[in-house]
């Protein structure tokens, strides 16, 4: 019999209406019929801070780990070495960050995640946090439900994405899916910032350029969207210094991870202007505290704020494909057969990705 801990969200009413909200407590990824028949134990649970949060009090004996970047369930080191039985941490969507994966190389656990499950929901929210910024819209919306109408006060600070230069730090799924979907928008320039290179072909069909130097990357752009994982490499990359290097009023976009982006310098550039504009839905923290500096902090004029909660890859459409995917991972963990090896993070003692930062 083998022991399964999943930590998910917790789906309240929402998920007790509409079951296609797999990634919940309620719903526990639809897992557990299939694997009770099986003969193993499933624990599910949103309580995931503390010695006394479930999640620390079953971690010692669980041979498999399911957690979700939205709700992530913090696997420090400390938490592995007191895991003796653990085996495999699987993520149900995509980003391990939130597993120390060093630690998961030095004692043999393997960490899979569904790669691509979500990939196509975070491009497609990128794409939609760009043009909600370029173009002023949430101010314009709540300008509107405030039931006044001065359009002076929005245009003063809306543009047209058309001609501007969008470049992605990332160019990895979602990356390159970004800039697909940026093509028709006949930007300037399309740019980007990753050490492994696009092939020929794939950066030749979106128009791509390859800028080797951050500094300079960030100084060509007028609309930064960032969609590299967090790893050593990444933590804290964009930075009250990298920030003096953005040109004047550049827009930002983070859906990868909120501490890629340094939360004070990030909110100081926006209220000077250096920024015009701040988006994305990942968080240093998550759940943010409700005085998280993010949730209101604006440009000068008011607007350049598009945060929301961290979503964009857990749409229904992607939580079936990433319930589904996670499920594929522990039906292979448990029948002994060979993973999808695009899905492998970290193997058994090494990294199996370069994703996670050049080693
Ligand atoms: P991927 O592995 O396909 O691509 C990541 C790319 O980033 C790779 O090309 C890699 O070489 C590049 N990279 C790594 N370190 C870099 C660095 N220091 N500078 C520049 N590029 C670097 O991963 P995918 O599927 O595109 O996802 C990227 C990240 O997006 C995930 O790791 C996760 O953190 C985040 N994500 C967020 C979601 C959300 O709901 N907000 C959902 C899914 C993913």
């Amino acid at each position: 019999m083998v022991k399964v801990l999943v930590i998910l969200y917790n789906g309240g009413q929402a998920a007790r209406e509409e079951p296609r909200l797999l990634g919940t407590v309620e719903n526990e990824l639809g897992i557990r019929p299939w694997l009770e028949s099986l003969g193993h134990e499933l624990v599910v649970s949103s309580s995931k801070e503390g010695p006394d949060s479930d999640f620390q009090k079953h971690i010692v004996d669980a041979e498999v780990l399911i957690t979700t970047p939205f709700h992530p369930g913090y696997l420090t080191r400390d938490l592995v070495e007191k895991a003796k039985n653990l085996k495999i941490c699987i993520t149900a969507g995509v980003g391990s960050d939130h597993i120390d994966l060093n630690a998961a190389v030095d004692h043999k656990i393997q960490v899979l995640e569904v790669s691509g499950s979500n990939v196509v929901s975070v491009a497609e929210h990128v794409v939609m946090s760009i043009l909600l910024l370029v173009r002023n819209f949430v101010p314009a919306h709540e300008m509107i439900e405030r039931g006044d109408w001065q359009v002076s006060d929005i245009a003063r600070n809306a543009y047209d994405l058309e001609n501007k230069v969008v470049g992605t730090i990332g160019a990895g799924r979602i990356g390159y899916r970004v800039l697909q979907r940026l093509l028709p928008f006949d930007c300037k320039e399309l740019l980007y910032y990753d050490y492994a290179p696009l092939p020929p072909a794939a950066a030749e069909a979106v128009k791509a350029r390859k800028v080797d130097d951050l500094k300079e990357f960030v100084s060509q752009c007028d609309v930064v969207t960032v969609n590299a994982p967090l790893h050593e490499g990444t933590r804290g990359l964009v930075n009250a210094e990298l920030l003096k290097h953005f040109k004047k009023g550049a827009w930002l976009v983070n859906t990868a991870r909120g501490a890629i982006c340094d939360k004070d310098a990030v909110a100081a550039a926006l209220k000077s202007g250096q920024l015009s504009g701040y988006s994305g839905d990942v968080w240093n923290v998550q759940p943010a505290p409700r005085d998280h500096v993010w949730r209101t902090v604006k440009n000068p004029l008011g607007g350049g704020n598009g945060m929301v909660p961290h979503y964009s890859g857990t749409t229904l459409d992607a939580q079936a494909r990433y319930a589904d995917g996670a499920k594929k991972i522990l039906e292979n963990y448990l029948s002994g057969k060979p993973q999808e090896p695009g899905n492998v993070i970290v193997g058994i003692g090494k990294y199996e990705t370069s994703a996670y930062g050049k080693r």
